[in-house]
């Protein structure tokens, strides 16, 4: 074999990439991995906050989006969370359960970083790192990437250069384009896992509430349903999603509901629990969020009354944290402005374009103003509990996102259509093959991501 010719070209040396590279070459095939970084596998080294959630015990198409929701069934069944463990105990890496069946690295992430950099180099996997790549041809016997390091031919070209979160880190569309290059249809990219922002007026009463985190039930109904009677969904430990299609060709579910945590920003809203309703939400959708979840709040404060001294932001004080009962109430209240009635507080984004729609929950912001600060015994019960509906259905209509830098992930990607589920192979277009976070393949926060990039990385290394 002439030097610059190998059986397969692998570009993005991520957790997708590597994993596909160290298989393919351990099988014996002559593999090239490429990057443009200066630096290996960023993604993985900051993720987890520096230990890596890198794979979720309770990991199956339940907690995937993609308009095929069933596609990432096979490569997550041929290689699953046991066999990743199965490689870390194979390079004495360890690692605990954090919570709902994440995993996370005892040391640092490095270690999975260094786990797949040896995987690499026991098959011979060639690097050309940094190198970015400037054009790709397809040529009659495979491919030809010009890149930095000169020209490079492969039987078998990967695209495994990820999403676009976090461009300061390096991200691009690479993969995205060179598949549209070759003909393959895109899911719509758009940042998921991202923090929800507000218009920056309307949120300024909340905006005081910056720092302060609670668990909540958050849920999301897709404004315009997307066609298709409405299915059961599947249930996972910490949410559940609701199709809104039957079977194979299932689109976007129509209701998604986590119990995570909140955490409220100067912008916005983000934690766990946002982030994960964020990969569901689209402009123009809702949110609703129960601030009290499994309690009967309206209740509670109706019986509280009997020995009420207490005002009510302190009654609430009891139950929540301090600082959000006394701001959350307020400017809730404040909400009687006339942004519009039940819940909406301020954030209902249709009147603010002067449509008069108000969001669901029919109790009126007037029915809050001026609460707080009543005697519990004064307050009628019926304002007790509105207010009750409102802690339990608060509901949002969020302007946008906080974009790419701030997301974790990008949903949509390579459609699944285009692509053969157990190589990752194009089908209109032989030997090239695409995997990880590239595809439109979407995980719950949790560790189902690296999930995916290793389930991928192995079904596409062992087909090449
Ligand atoms: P990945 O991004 O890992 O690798 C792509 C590679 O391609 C990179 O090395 C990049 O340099 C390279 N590349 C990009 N463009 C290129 C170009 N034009 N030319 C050449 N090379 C190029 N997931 C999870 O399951 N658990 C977690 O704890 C976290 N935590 C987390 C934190 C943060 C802050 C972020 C941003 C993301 C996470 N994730 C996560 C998501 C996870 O990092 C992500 O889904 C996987 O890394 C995707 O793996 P890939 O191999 O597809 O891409």
């Amino acid at each position: 074999m002439s030097r610059g010719r190998f059986d397969a070209a692998i570009v993005g040396a991520g957790a997708a990439g590597m994993m596909a590279a160290a298989v393919a070459a351990q099988r014996g095939l002559r593999v090239v991995l490429i990057d443009h970084a200066g630096r290996l596998a960023e993604k993985i080294r900051i993720s987890g906050g520096g230990r890596c959630n890198f794979t979720n015990l309770g990991a199956s198409p339940a907690q995937f989006l993609s308009r095929n929701p069933d596609f990432c069934r096979s490569a997550l069944r041929a290689y699953g969370p046991a066999d990743f463990l199965d490689l870390l105990r194979a390079h004495r890496v360890s690692w605990h359960e954090k919570h709902r069946g994440q995993l996370f690295c005892d040391d640092s992430s490095e270690s999975i970083i260094q786990v797949l950099r040896r995987e690499c180099e026991a098959g011979g996997v060639q690097w050309r790192m940094p190198c970015a790549v400037r054009a790709v041809g397809r040529e009659a016997d495979g491919f030809r990437l010009d890149t930095d390091a000169g020209p490079i031919r492969a039987a078998r070209l990967v695209l495994a250069t990820g999403g676009m979160a976090v461009p300061q880190l390096g991200a691009t569309d690479f993969s995205l384009r060179i598949a549209r290059q070759f003909g393959l249809r895109i899911v719509e990219p758009r940042p998921a896992l991202v923090p929800l922002t507000f218009d920056a007026d309307r949120w300024r009463p909340y905006a005081a509430l910056a720092g302060v985190s609670l668990e909540v039930r958050l849920s999301h109904e897709a404004a315009a349903a997307e066609g298709g009677a409405r299915d059961a969904g599947p249930a996972g430990a910490a949410g559940t999603a609701a199709s809104s299609g039957r079977g194979k060709r299932s689109r976007r579910p129509a209701r998604a509901e986590f119990l995570e945590d909140l955490l409220f920003t100067h912008r916005g809203l983000s934690g766990p629990g946002i982030l994960q309703i964020s990969s569901y939400w689209r402009p123009g959708d809702p949110i609703r969020i129960d601030l009290a979840p499994g309690r009967d709040m309206g209740a509670v404060l109706v019986a509280a009354k009997a020995g009420g001294r207490q005002t009510v932001a302190a009654a609430l004080a009891q139950a929540w944290p301090r600082r959000l009962a006394e701001a959350w109430l307020g400017a809730a209240g404040a909400a009687g402005d006339g942004a519009g009635a039940g819940g909406g507080a301020g954030m209902d984004g249709r009147s603010a374009a002067g449509d008069g729609a108000g969001p669901g929950g029919g109790t009126g912001a007037d029915d809050l103003a001026g609460l707080g600060g009543l005697r519990l015994a004064d307050a009628p019960d019926r304002r007790l509990r509105v207010l009750g509906e409102r802690i339990h259905g608060w509901t949002l209509w969020p302007t946008g996102t906080a974009g790419y830098k701030k997301a974790e992930v990008m949903s949509g990607g390579v459609d699944t259509d285009e692509l053969d589920q157990r190589s990752l192979e194009a089908r209109r277009c032989p030997g090239l093959h695409v995997v990880g976070e590239a595809v439109d393949v979407t995980g719950w926060l949790g560790g189902y991501n690296f999930q995916w990039a290793w389930s991928s990385g192995v079904a596409c290394g062992r087909a090449l």
